[in-house]
């Protein structure tokens, strides 16, 4: 290939980036996050605190998104906002979603709409929270309210986001509320999420006709040491094809990849030695995206379009972030190159935010956010990532 070529992404790709409701919003004191941050034994790192402050800085937000130049805006909704007690709706918190949809779609910009980003208010919590079968019920009927709010405004609805790291992280690794360890029951909750995921497939479609709806999956690039089959087969069953499984039918599916595991005899043989590690504890490995996109594609034998929802480095070092997604996308146009549908590709995230247990250290924004004023600084990273967008192609 000539030293300048460049490779285009297919007409209509659609670029975007990503964010959710507890990790930017701030204050969100009614759900079972909170709760875990200020545990007196818990793991996290911080408390989220006022996080980015977006629940009142969402314009500026708007604002960098449409000056980045790109096409869609992924973000998810709090359901403790909407729903603060069992069955009592708040209207203006749906307001002020739709307000935010509103002011993305007057710049041209689709709101993407995640149901479900990790956290669950405290009074279903309180009642046994995805432990028990009647948080589905639940859920479908917070989906239905939110779709009938913002069914006109919403470009695409994403239900469940990584209920395959919410089952994991919070009943076996104990690092997500409730902080369990017990992988029977883990499992459990894994088939309850699926099972939230059917019911708000149904309550979008019921709701919200024409909205395109599907599932979002942590999907990661499982390697194959000598002698790991069996543990390699099983860890992908468990933490993936369970959840592909139930995504037939939908009219996306959301592959969200950070970085690769290789698995030995003895299960995850840890990062190999060389390569480096990031703040997350992954291991750099941009082709990751690529070979999910592989596999996520010939699991479902081609019957969903396939979408990056997330993909994306926790790094402080922002030469490191643009390598990074440069060699991830080009791994996505090799997987187009080779028949995958892929239509879009969503950068995580917009902003340096809230990491989880993990508090304000790994840094995965296109954009810094000043600790105590909030400023808003985009990085060199932000106007790479948006020539790449307005080009629709990627300069090799
Ligand atoms: C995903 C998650 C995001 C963000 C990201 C980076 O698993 O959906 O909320 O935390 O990882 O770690």
């Amino acid at each position: 290939m000539a030293a300048h070529a460049v490779r285009r992404f297919p007409e209509g790709f659609t670029w975007g980036t990503a964010t959710a409701a507890h990790q930017i919003e701030g204050g969100n004191a009614n759900n079972d996050w909170w709760e875990f941050e200020h545990a007196p034994d818990t793991v996290c790192a911080e408390p989220s605190g006022d996080a980015c402050d977006s629940w009142d800085r969402w314009r500026e937000d708007v604002e960098l998104v449409a000056s980045l130049g790109l096409d869609n805006y992924r973000f998810s909704v709090e359901w403790s906002r909407i729903e603060p007690a069992q069955g009592e709706f708040s209207r203006a918190a749906l307001a002020h979603y739709r307000g935010l949809c509103a002011a993305l779609r007057d710049r041209g910009i689709d709101p993407v709409v995640t149901l479900h980003h990790f956290t669950t208010p405290r009074w279903l919590t309180d009642q046994g929270g995805w432990e028990s079968g009647a948080a589905v019920e639940r859920f479908g009927r917070f989906s239905e309210v939110v779709a009938g709010a913002l069914g006109d405004v919403m470009s695409r609805a994403c239900t469940i986001n990584e209920p395959n790291v919410v089952a994991v992280m919070g009943w076996m690794a104990g690092m997500f509320p409730p902080g369990k360890s017990d992988k029977e029951l883990s499992r459990a909750v894994a088939q309850n999420l699926i099972a939230g995921h059917r019911v708000a497939v149904e309550a979008v479609r019921g709701a919200a006709p024409g909205v395109p709806v599907g599932l979002t999956l942590s999907m990661t690039d499982y390697q194959l040491l000598e002698g790991g089959e069996a543990k390699l087969e099983s860890r992908r069953y468990h933490s993936e094809d369970v959840f592909l499984d139930a995504t037939g039918g939908d009219d996306f599916l959301g592959v969200q990849v950070y970085t690769r595991n290789r698995i030995g005899p003895n299960g995850w043989a840890g990062a190999e030695p060389g390569v480096p590690v990031l703040d997350m504890g992954y291991e750099f490995y941009p082709a990751s995206l690529a070979n999910c996109l592989r596999r996520a594609w010939d699991y479902t034998g081609g019957s969903l379009p396939l979408l990056v929802t997330e993909n994306g480095i926790g790094t402080t070092d922002d030469v490191q972030r643009i390598d990074y997604v440069r060699q991830a996308l080009g791994g996505v146009l090799d997987a187009i190159a080779e028949g995958i549908d892929v239509r879009g590709y969503t950068y995580w995230s917009l902003l340096d935010n809230f990491e989880w247990a993990l508090g304000y250290r790994p840094r995965f924004g296109l954009v810094s956010v000043n600790r105590t004023s909030f400023a808003r600084t985009p990085k060199p990273s932000a106007a790479w990532f948006s020539s790449v967008a307005a080009a629709n192609a990627l300069d090799a």
